[in-house]
Parts: C-alpha cells; sequence; structure tokens
C-alpha cells in the first residue's frame, strides 16, 4: 500500500476499483466498461476530514457509495480499525455498517414524504433493534437538538422544511448510529451561500464534539479548502495528488491540480468555484487514456508519460504525487 496514510488510520482503503459494464442491443451483451473508480487507495483518521476533489464523472460519489457498499466493487481492500476486514465489499457486515454513514446533496430525495421526521431520525435505530421504544424517543430527541432544530418540528413532514433544514434531517439520521465515518457527497453544493455556511459549521461542531471523521466529497474548492485536514485530487478514477491541505493549495505538484486551482480565481469559501471551469475537452472514464490518463491535457506530457502510468510517490512532508516529471 501506498503510505498516502492518515497517522493512525480509522479507514484504510487500498486499490479500490469499481467498474461498471456497458451494455447494448436486445440481448444487453456487454460493449464496454467504464473504470469510474480504477485503483484508489487512501486512509482517513479519527478526527480526521478527507476532501475528495475532481471534476464531474471522475469516480468521487461512486468511491464514496462503494465505501459504504451501496456499489459493488470490482476490486480492492478497505478495512477499518478494529473491525474485520471487508474484502471487495461483497458481503458488508453490520458493525461495519453503523459505523460509516452518508448525506447526500439532495436530502430531500432520500427523506420518505410521507414519514414525519421523528420516524425518519429513528429508522436506522428501528432496524438495528437498538434499545427500548423509550429510549429510542429520547434519542431522538437529544439528536433534534443536536443539529440545531425544535423539539417542536419532530412531527413535521419533509416538505415543511427549507433546504439547509432537511440537510439538518439528514444529518441526524446519519447520526442515530453513532458512527465513526461520514461520507458527506457534496452536502452543501445545493444550498444557498448562507446556509451552506450553517451547514458547516454545524458539520465542524458535530467532528469536535463527537470525533467524527469525515470523507468530503465535493467540486467546489473553495469549500474543500474550508474544511478539510487533508485533501485528495481525483482524475478519471486515480488519485493524482494528495496531501495537506494547505500543501495542495499553496504549491500543488501535480499538473492536474495546478489547472483546477488556476482555474479557481479565489479560494474564499463564499465564492462558488466549479471545476467546470477546466474547459479544455475532458477524456471519460469509458475512454480512459494510456499510461497516464491526464497527457492528452498535461503541457508537460512526454512519450513515457502516453506508455506507463505514473503511481503516487512522496514529494514533500505528506505529499504525494502520481507524475513522471514532477
Ligand atoms: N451505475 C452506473 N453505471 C454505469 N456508469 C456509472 C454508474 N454510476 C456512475 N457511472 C459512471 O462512472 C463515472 C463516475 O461517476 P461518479 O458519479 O462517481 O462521478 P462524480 O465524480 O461523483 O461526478 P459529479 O461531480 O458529477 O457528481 C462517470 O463516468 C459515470 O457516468
Ligand atoms: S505523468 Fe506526464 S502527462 Fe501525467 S501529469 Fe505528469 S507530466 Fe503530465
Ligand atoms: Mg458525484
Amino acid at each position: 500500500m501506498s503510505d498516502n496514510l492518515a497517522a493512525s488510520p480509522l479507514l484504510s482503503v487500498e486499490n479500490l476499483k469499481v467498474h461498471f459494464a456497458i451494455r447494448a442491443g436486445v440481448f444487453q451483451r456487454q460493449v464496454g466498461e467504464v473504470k469510474a473508480v480504477d485503483g484508489v487507495s487512501f486512509s482517513i483518521g479519527a478526527g480526521e476530514t478527507l476532501g475528495l476533489v475532481g471534476e464531474s464523472g471522475c469516480g468521487k460519489s461512486t468511491t464514496g457509495l462503494a465505501l459504504m457498499g451501496l456499489v459493488k466493487a470490482t476490486d480492492g481492500r478497505i478495512a477499518m480499525q478494529g473491525a474485520e476486514d471487508v474484502t471487495a465489499m461483497r458481503s458488508v457486515p453490520r458493525a461495519h455498517r453503523r459505523r460509516m454513514q452518508i448525506i447526500f446533496q439532495d436530502p430531500f430525495s432520500s427523506l420518505n414524504p410521507r414519514q414525519r421526521i421523528r420516524d425518519i431520525i429513528r429508522a436506522p435505530l428501528d432496524i438495528h433493534g437498538i434499545g427500548t421504544t423509550e429510549e429510542r424517543r429520547a434519542e431522538v430527541a437529544k439528536l433534534i437538538s443536536l443539529v440545531g432544530l425544535r423539539p417542536d418540528q419532530a412531527d413535521n413532514f419533509p416538505h415543511q422544511f427549507s433546504g439547509g433544514q432537511r440537510q439538518r434531517i439528514g444529518i441526524a439520521r446519519a447520526l442515530a448510529l453513532k458512527p465513526d465515518i461520514i461520507v458527506c457527497d457534496e452536502p452543501v453544493s445545493a444550498l444557498d451561500v448562507s446556509v451552506q455556511a450553517q451547514i458547516l459549521n454545524l458539520l465542524a461542531d458535530l467532528q469536535r464534539e463527537l470525533g467524527l471523521s469525515y470523507l468530503f466529497i465535493s467540486h467546489d474548492l473553495g469549500v474543500v479548502e474550508h474544511v478539510s485536514h487533508r485533501v485528495a485530487v481525483m482524475y478519471l478514477g486515480r488519485i493524482v495528488e494528495t496531501g495537506p491541505k494547505k500543501a495542495i493549495f499553496s504549491k500543488p505538484l501535480h499538473p492536474y491540480s495546478e489547472l483546477l486551482l488556476r482555474s479557481a480565481p479565489s479560494h474564499d469559501p463564499h465564492r462558488r468555484h466549479q471545476f467546470s471551469a477546466v474547459s479544455d475537452d475532458i477524456p471519460s472514464a469509458t475512454k480512459k487514456p494510456s499510461g497516464c490518463a491526464f497527457h492528452t491535457r498535461c503541457p508537460l506530457a512526454t512519450d513515457i508519460c502516453r506508455r506507463i502510468e505514473p503511481q503516487l510517490e512522496v514529494k514533500a512532508d505528506g505529499q504525494f504525487v502520481a507524475c513522471h516529471h514532477r
């Protein structure tokens, strides 16, 4: 395993691959493959936030879903401290599932519109048979106040809440099983900037109080710089650079990271910077270029780049880069 590790990792991911078959025709024959995640390794320490950034379609969400066991990994190894190793996530043990939860960009789509929020938040406790009815009721009340909602809102339905409040409900539900890690997949991308700040502050408070770790997925550089301790930059299913947040933002070494940062004029969290600002032709995960997948866009590309895929190597304190020329 490469050494791009947190000091004492809570979660270790090694060579994770998720390949989707592309099928066509009446017989649904496989005509190709999408290498959505293609050999990703990283770790997250207790109480740490790893920001995962990259353009649309680079495999960020698929990475998060594979960790959760919500899509099947093709290959790789996912291990949690103190838990049995989980190989290829083919059968996710319950203990593991409880320790990792996910929140999404659009909580509304994952909240049952016909359920009151007290029932939504209690559902994980019911499913896992945790506590007595009375204990569950008390736990739900605690969670509602922990995420900054009022007790009298417990009987309301999702449509009675604003976008930010719905994200708070999603967070409360994710916290019900007392996870160690939360995968946050674009948790504030659908919210107004002022509401974004409130949700980011809530996540930071919860991290401090509960010692939570986050895999924070976003294509918004400002937000990632604001929340992360370490950052991993993804390009077409691979991590091309990872390191401490400060190093990545002040001295990116991979030509792709440089391109992203150059295309984001300011890192002010109150301004949104979309990776779509990178306007070159973007090769897709279905037709990955040979060697270094970035060579079709890289100003430094040479022959070796077209032939051999570079591996992550340490270049500075905790900063790992996959590039033949850096
Ligand atoms: N179930 C699926 N079947 C086939 N291809 C898929 C599936 N899910 C994702 N993909 C493809 O895998 C690649 C990675 O998708 P993914 O959603 O992980 O990207 P992302 O980095 O989260 O992008 P975005 O920033 O737009 O959310 C894309 O090419 C996508 O089209
Ligand atoms: S390996 Fe080559 S093509 Fe890839 S980023 Fe480095 S210089 Fe560019
Ligand atoms: Mg996504």
